[in-house]
């Protein structure tokens, strides 16, 4: 998979480079190039952003700068993800969908955003255009959120992760949080792991995980649980 990040702090990206995605990085599974918006400025300054039309507070990224930018980075078929707190929430669906692109390009907004004609421009041009927002909290800029994303989506490519089955079982995979977990010693500051979890018996464990999940969602994320009947 290939991906761009665009941004006008491209050092934060060295992130890129460390834990399992510097290592899918090296095998060739992820192809990822970090972009300085400054690069395509046109003036001495590399003013990437301007006073709000209409008035208010902050200032907006420029759509002539964000716009040579990305006729540059995005090839076709590619998917233009937009991190901003005014987007559709990133789940873990998004993350399986977008881990199927070719190639996903994040655009950095920072400041009050980006002029909102960059994202409308695109769409009208075929692209898949997608404003996300991680959360319901306000970050400085898009830079985290993208980050964020790239790790939820990059850990979902096949052959990314040692083990499969880990991906299957974690939370959200299913809508309901992920169970506790319990490893050595089996007695801890005077707690107890669960006696089913040392009972050996894999039914039992399976339903007791089950529960939990439940009990677990209901308390934490009663949002994730299907209306009752
Ligand atoms: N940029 C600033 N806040 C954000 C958020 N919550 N999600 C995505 N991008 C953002």
């Amino acid at each position: 998979m290939r991906i761009d990040v665009v941004t006008i702090f491209p050092e934060f990206f060295q992130v890129l480079d460390v834990s399992l995605l510097g290592k899918a990085r090296q095998r060739e599974l992820v192809d990822a190039r970090v972009h300085h918006l400054r690069d395509w400025t046109s003036d001495v300054h590399g003013t990437v952003d301007d006073a709000p039309f209409g008035g208010g507070a902050g200032m907006v990224m420029k759509p002539d700068v964000w716009g040579r930018a990305l006729d540059d980075v995005l090839e076709t078929g590619a998917h233009l993800v937009l991190p901003s707190p005014a987007g559709v929430p990133f789940t873990q669906a998004m993350a399986a969908e977008l881990a199927t692109e070719p190639q996903l390009v994040f655009a950095c907004g920072r400041y009050e955003g980006i002029d909102a004609r960059v994202p409308q421009h695109y769409a009208d041009a075929g692209f898949r255009v997608s404003e996300v927002s991680l959360g319901d909290y306000v970050l400085n800029g898009g830079e985290v959120a993208a980050y964020a994303m790239i790790e939820a989506i990059t850990r979902l490519l096949p052959g990314f992760m040692g083990n499969a089955q880990s991906i299957v079982e974690e939370s959200h995979s299913d809508g309901l949080l992920e169970y506790p977990s319990y490893t050595r010693p089996a007695s801890w500051r005077g707690l107890e792991v669960p006696d089913v979890l040392l009972s050996g018996h894999h039914g039992k464990v399976a339903q007791w995980r089950h529960e939990q999940q439940l009990e677990r969602t209901r308390e934490r994320r009663p949002d994730l649980l299907p209306p009752e009947a």
